[in-house]
């Protein structure tokens, strides 16, 4: 029998109680990458079973680590050291995972045995030039379609040197991938980061004990841009740490609750790094005046890992429309543009996001996938290369019709949020990719329906 892959939204009434969203997708990543490559035992709590995550796993321990999964959300690595990986026996499945395929990337260019990755159908046809050419720069052979922009890929282990990189993208898979590679690298690694993105990489080399080896200085007088150095010899050390919930995955339960009247939900334990908080920023600004207070109470008091952690609590509220000077910098909000246009589509007025050229290369073309959506719900949406105009409405969505996730999960759970607001049922196809980043997302949804 076929399986179920489609969900029927009712509309809400009302959205209360108390949730953990799901644990942080960026940081599961790199506690399985920097524990593998670590001497001793990282013991993780709390890591995503999503399956994005899970290819990571996959990937070190066909490379002959072994990392032991006693329970669900607990891992216990045994590092091999930087120098300890095995040459794999097949070619690596990273699945749709952006976040795998790029920083492996730069784990692999460095190696003395060769290798080839891979995934499904979305990945094979997102761009890796932005990772494969500052590799080059350093020596690396990487083999694959349109020059190896295009998995899969085929890795000949070389010798790597540093170089000087100027990021300007503003992507942290980029900065990571580069990073990672001059762990392996003779000499040091350098690269100006002229376009901040999220630091869990430099947080979490920093937490593995990377010491005088991994260096960062704000660049001439201008606060916002960093140099990051990393200088072998590095020898990184196993740790003992609880990951904390991705506020990318709570953020479509800060919107559900924000645009369903009577609603008041709290997310326990949410990663608040600066550097992904871009929603909450943009959403305090699309309040209106008098309303700002009692929004997002943030409570910031635990630390985990170094990265700041606390619940949020969230109330229905009337929102502005985003225009000039009301949107967070694109990279600090870069996953959750799809759910900030459902966002808009509830603000009365029109709403102007800019800025956002690197949606069309995301798990799908997030700006067409939104597009279509919302139009079907009745919104009116204009789409521009690098930019959407939203007409905001506070009349119920356009109910009855059936939503598409193009395989994508974030669009799939930013539909989910949007029906809630619809007069009637709406369905949503394709929505088993929910899998890769918040497996139970549909059971917490029901769970907070009033
Ligand atoms: C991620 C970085 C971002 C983000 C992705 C996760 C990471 O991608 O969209 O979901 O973990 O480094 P880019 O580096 O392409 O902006």
């Amino acid at each position: 029998m076929a399986k179920v892959n489609s969900i029927t939204i009712q509309p809400a009434k009302a959205l209360r109680g108390e949730i953990e969203a799901a644990s942080d997708k960026s940081i599961s990543h790199r506690a399985v990458i920097l524990g593998s490559l670590s001497e001793g035992v990282t013991h993780v709590q709390h890591f995503l079973e999503g399956e994005d995550c899970l290819a990571t796993v996959a990937a070190f321990q066909q490379m002959g680590v072994q990392i032991e999964h006693p329970k669900p959300g607990e891992l216990i690595i045994h590092g091999v050291g930087l120098h300890g990986l095995k040459a794999p026996q097949k070619a690596i499945d990273c699945g749709n995972s952006g976040t795998t395929m790029r920083l492996m990337l730069g784990v692999l260019a460095g190696q003395n045995f060769d290798s080839e990755l891979t995934g499904d159908d979305s990945l094979v046809k997102r761009p890796m030039r932005r990772v494969v050419e500052p590799l080059r720069l350093m020596g690396a052979k990487i083999e694959g379609k349109d020059n190896g922009n295009f998995a899969p890929l085929k890795i000949t282990g070389q010798k790597l040197k540093g170089i000087l990189f100027e990021e300007k993208l503003g992507s942290a898979q980029v900065k990571s991938a580069i990073l990672l590679a001059g762990l392996f690298a003779e000499g040091t690694t350098c690269l100006n980061e002229l376009v901040i993105s999220r630091d869990h990489t430099e947080r979490m080399l920093k937490e593995f004990g990377v010491g005088e080896g991994f260096l960062v200085e704000p660049i001439g007088k201008r606060t916002r841009s960093y140099q990051l150095c990393i200088k072998p010899p590095i020898v990184l050390k196993g740790k003992e740490f609880s990951i904390p919930g991705d506020v990318s995955s709570a953020s479509f339960f800060i919107v559900a609750g924000l645009i369903v009247p009577g609603s008041d939900v709290t997310i326990k334990n949410i990663g608040l790094n600066p550097t992904r908080t871009g929603l909450l920023t943009t959403l305090q600004r699309m309040m209106p005046e008098d309303k700002k207070d009692k929004f997002l109470n943030f409570n910031t008091a635990k630390d985990l890992m170094k990265e700041p952690v606390g619940d949020l609590h969230v109330n229905y509220r009337e929102l502005k429309p985003v225009k000039n000077r009301v949107l967070a910098p694109i990279p600090f909000l870069i996953d959750e543009v799809p759910i900030l246009m459902v966002a808009c589509a509830r603000a009365k007025g029109i709403s102007h996001i800019k800025g956002i050229h690197e949606l069309r290369v995301k798990e799908t073309d997030r700006i067409k996938s939104m597009a279509t959506n919302l139009k079907k719900l009745g919104v009116k949406v204009q789409e521009g290369e690098d930019e959407v105009m939203i007409e905001g409405t506070t009349q119920p969505f356009r109910g009855g019709v059936e939503l598409e996730s193009f395989g994508d999960h974030r669009t799939a759970m930013s539909c989910a949020v949007a029906a809630l607001c619809a007069d009637k049922a709406v369905t949503i196809r394709d929505i088993n990719c929910v899998k890769t980043s918040f497996p139970n997302f549909f059971d917490l949804l029901e769970q907070l329906r009033k």
